[in-house]
């Protein structure tokens, strides 16, 4: 499946301000094919872990702190050229940098709480879906 997948997180912000139903909409339109999904928490050690590549970076306690504060949609999604696609629709990280129509332009509030990830490249894809998702999770339709 390398190349044609990405691993998203709904993000804490957007869960709570009820934007999970309109965010899985834009997805959809824009061709992204959900292969597995679910609402969840995480713990902390699991917010260290999937952001770990991060941990020495002045943000990541803020970061891990932001991550754990309530439950989030994780999905892997299938599409060609999944990584570069799926960055270009959810826009830049900060909020008002973000492209008009993007997910974050829309729908984030802040650098922290900017509503949504994206995997950044094929291999991370792999590893975050794993670290969310076993085998039997995923559906072919
Ligand atoms: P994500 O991994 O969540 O999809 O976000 P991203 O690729 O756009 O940004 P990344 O560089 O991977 O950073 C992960 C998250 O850390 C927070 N951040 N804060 N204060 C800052 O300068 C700063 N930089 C990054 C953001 O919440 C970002 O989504
Ligand atoms: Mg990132």
């Amino acid at each position: 499946m390398a190349g044609k997948i990405t691993l998203t997180m709904i993000k804490p912000d957007a869960v709570r301000n009820g934007h999970i139903g309109n965010i899985l909409a834009d997805i959809n339109n824009a061709g992204f094919k959900i292969k597995a999904m679910k609402l969840t928490q995480l713990s902390t050690a699991d917010a260290e872990s999937f952001y770990s590549v991060h941990k020495e970076r002045p943000f990541f306690r803020d970061l891990v702190d932001f991550m754990t504060s309530g439950p989030i949609v994780a999905a892997v999604l299938e599409k060609d050229n999944a990584i570069e696609d799926f960055r270009k629709l959810i826009g830049a990280t900060n909020p008002p940098e973000a492209a008009e129509g993007t997910i974050r332009k829309k729908y984030a509030v802040s650098i922290d709480a900017n509503a949504i990830h994206g995997s950044d490249s094929d291999e991370n894809a792999q590893i975050e879906a794993a670290f969310h998702f076993a085998g039997r999770d995923f559906y072919n339709y």
